[in-house]
């Protein structure tokens, strides 16, 4: 059996929380190992020193310059024709534009990938929400599938976002650098990517989230041209007016279990501003 984890453990406490009505707060001690993990690393809370950085814009945290939007409740789901497994991706018939770009996608051909798919993997979640994380890109789970993250390291991400007292389903949306699965799970392609770009791009213009978190590496590098995700993570970045907060991805976090006390502290960053407050003690 899986050993639990830091997310386990906050998820608990907010069970816990629940069950007894009780105020359980977090102590500052514990809170300060979440959100300074590391010393001399920038974390969170410096963005002075973040925008100093000429390659790093630093967002302004969202909530004084965006209007509070209320997130949509997550669309009645019509089962998915590609779907083999009976897991199925949020539909919205309620954006019809997010329909046909899903089709559009399902029928995408533009690089090598299309020819060895499975399923087109589209988006998870609700295309409403405020909350949007991205993904590099399929793997076996995902083709089979349909569905974004939903093999070991999705199984860890939605700990991760219950962690933060998101609803995966109804209040995250969850997308991918590349919608088809490049095989042998490497990382896409500079040529995949960049013929997969336009449609992430009308993804999250539609969804135009509050906050958008990068999972690892790749999104970092195709969406901001950046390397080096180690150095840059838990800073905020500007994706044409979104903070963006780079993170590492939950497949990694598999394979070095000691980042997770570094994700979760970007993942408190990103909890902040949306107000949520961080789990309650046991
Ligand atoms: N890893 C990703 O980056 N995306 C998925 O959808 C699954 C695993």
């Amino acid at each position: 059996m899986r050993k639990p984890d830091i997310f386990d453990e906050i998820i608990q406490c907010l069970k816990a929380g629940e069950k007894t009505g009780a105020d359980t707060s977090m102590s500052e001690e514990t809170l300060n190992v979440f959100l300074h993990p590391i010393r001399g690393n920038a974390g969170n809370a410096p963005l002075a020193a973040a925008r100093s950085r000429p390659e790093v814009r630093a967002a302004v945290p969202a909530p004084v310059m965006r209007p509070q939007r209320q997130v949509a409740p997550a669309p009645v789901q019509a089962p998915p024709p590609q779907n083999i497994q009976g897991v199925p991706p949020a539909y919205a018939p309620d954006m019809p534009e997010w329909e046909s770009l899903r089709t559009e996608c399902a029928a995408c051909m533009k690089c090598g990938l299309g020819k060895t798919r499975t399923n087109m993997v589209f988006a998870d979640g609700n295309p409403h929400a405020e909350l949007m994380f991205i993904g590099e890109g399929p793997g076996a789970d995902e083709d089979a599938t349909g569905v974004p993250f939903v093999g070991r390291a999705g199984e860890l991400l939605s700990r991760m976002i219950a962690a933060m007292t998101f609803d995966r389903k109804t209040e995250t949306c969850i997308a991918n650098i590349v919608k088809c699965r490049p095989p042998g799970n490497r990382n896409p392609a500079d040529d995949e990517a960049a013929a997969c770009m336009p449609y992430l791009k009308r993804q999250i213009a539609m969804v135009n989230p509050k906050v958008i978190v990068l999972l690892g590496a790749v999104p970092l590098l195709y969406l901001f041209n950046l390397k080096g995700i180690t150095k840059l993570r838990g800073r905020w970045l500007d994706y044409n007016g979104i903070p963006a907060m780079p993170t590492y991805h939950p497949a990694y976090l598999l394979r070095n279990p000691p980042a997770k006390k570094d994700a979760w502290a970007d993942l408190q960053a990103v909890m902040a501003v949306f107000g949520r407050k961080p789990a309650p003690r046991r």
